[in-house]
């Protein structure tokens, strides 16, 4: 229990002296603190929470970073960890926030709340251009504050009562967001995951892909291409087998197309509404956040098609509709605005050019992983490298490049088990600073 120490609160250096009617109050002060800090209310723990086993696994990184920041205040440390974006957001895209921005500032062009799905012109825009041919209707498009908002969201349209599948290694909010909503029994230390929750593993034996023969049948798979972490793309067939596994099964998939803009294979599609019959089957979560540069500015779509049905025939588009204007009030104007003009031709083509600096970054990181002998999948049709270790600890591998390049990764292991022996390379950072990595990378494995 949190205790405030009253000798370590009271203590006074001895050059300043202070006068007994100060020490008494000083004492009263610090017991008040105790008394405040002592009180418990009668509320339980959500008893979900209790269940999370680690902290999440990028503030674990941040504070080994900072240690290690500590011990080398005089080094400059290269973050290719967290897969936060770095480049501008393009003028033509800021140009029209900052116009939406001061048109608030005007009695004509003042709004206040917009609807809770989106403004009508984005959620075409959507439509029409994301999903340009693959008939899906702007009405089926809900525009959102970003992906992970979103995955969450959908979590409580689903319950605690599904059963849920996710990619071994993935990103770690399908699964903290499963455990907090109740999906998933207790953490297993033996085996790392926990109850309840199928690890779908994704090793290079497979393909990075699922084998869908020794799958168990679950309510929901999530599902994301090009993944966090291994940066694989799944191909059109993996894709047509997962939908078909889906609909054998009577599954609902989330699919996660946070990455899709870096796909530049013909033969990986971009969205899950390429295949044909995931129309009644999936659900897609997309994000303007590495597409355009809004991690911080907060910007994403969830498409709910309207062939998609309960067990009871009740169409999820109405419960997941019901849900958005219940806990979301619409994304911020300004951030909607800015989200239509990287749809236009002209936005779109300014995108383009930083999508492909980032791609460039992979391949410079590729080719310093190739050059020393270690085998590094993902970078072609996404902004992560994931690199094998095979034999080591992930988090060993973590702590070593770190010490000695003072580069700071992601240890595989924070993805799930399955991400043992690997870590993952963020290629979003400016290009000296890429360069720079490659070269200490280099000297430390030659
Ligand atoms: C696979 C995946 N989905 C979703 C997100 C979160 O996206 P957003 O910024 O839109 O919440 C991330 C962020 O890293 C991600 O890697």
């Amino acid at each position: 229990m949190y205790q405030v120490q009253l000798s370590a609160c009271t203590s006074i250096r001895p050059s300043v002296m202070l006068k007994p009617r100060m020490v008494q109050q000083s004492r009263e002060v610090v017991q008040k603190e105790q008394r405040r800090v002592d009180h418990r209310t009668r509320v339980p723990r959500n008893e979900n929470l209790e269940k999370l086993r680690n902290g999440y696994l990028f503030p674990e990184i941040a504070m080994r970073e900072a240690e290690h920041l500590q011990k080398y205040p005089n080094f400059k440390l290269i973050n290719l960890g967290i897969g936060d974006t770095t480049e501008p957001i393009p003028d033509i895209i800021t140009s029209s926030m900052v116009e939406q921005a001061q048109a608030l500032s005007t009695l004509e062009g003042y709004r206040g709340y917009g609807p809770e799905h989106g403004n009508k012109a984005l959620r075409k825009a959507i439509a029409d251009v994301v999903y340009k041919g693959l008939k899906v209707k702007d009405t089926e498009v809900f525009v959102s504050d970003g992906a992970q908002c979103d995955i969450s969201r959908l979590q409580l349209l689903l319950g605690s009562n599904v059963t849920i599948a996710v990619q071994d290694p993935s990103f770690p909010a399908y699964i903290y967001s499963g455990v907090i909503i109740g999906q998933a029994g207790e953490f297993q230390e033996e085996t790392g995951k926990y109850w309840n929750i199928e690890y779908m593993k994704c090793g290079p034996q497979n393909n990075l892909f699922p084998n869908l023969l020794t799958t168990s049948r679950t309510d929901v798979i999530f599902f994301c291409s090009p993944n966090n972490p291994t940066g694989h793309a799944a191909s059109r067939n993996q894709l047509e087998q997962l939908v078909e596994f889906a609909r054998k099964n009577g599954s609902i998939i989330i699919y996660d197309s946070a990455y899709a803009a870096y796909i530049s294979d013909d033969n990986s599609p971009r969205s899950i509404f390429e295949i044909p019959g995931a129309r009644e089957v999936a659900i897609e979560v997309s994000s303007f956040s590495k597409f355009a540069g809004f991690t911080g500015v907060r910007l994403g779509w969830t498409v709910v098609p309207e062939e998609l049905l309960f067990a009871n025939g009740f169409p999820v588009i109405k419960d997941f509709n019901r849900i958005v204007y219940t806990c979301f009030n619409g994304a911020s104007s300004i951030a909607q605005a800015g989200g239509l003009a990287c749809l236009s031709p002209e936005g779109l083509m300014a995108i383009r050019q930083v999508i492909d600096y980032y791609k460039e970054n992979a391949k410079i990181l590729i080719d310093t992983f190739e050059l020393l002998g270690l085998k590094a999948y993902g970078g072609k049709n996404a902004p992560y490298i994931w690199v094998h270790f095979p034999g080591s600890r992930s988090w060993d591998v973590f702590d070593e490049i770190l010490e000695k390049t003072h580069v700071v990764t992601v240890p595989g292991r924070g993805f799930g088990p399955g991400g043992e022996e690997y870590v993952r390379v963020s290629a979003f950072g400016h290009r000296e600073i890429i360069l720079e990595a490659s070269k200490r990378l280099k000297n430390l494995y030659r």
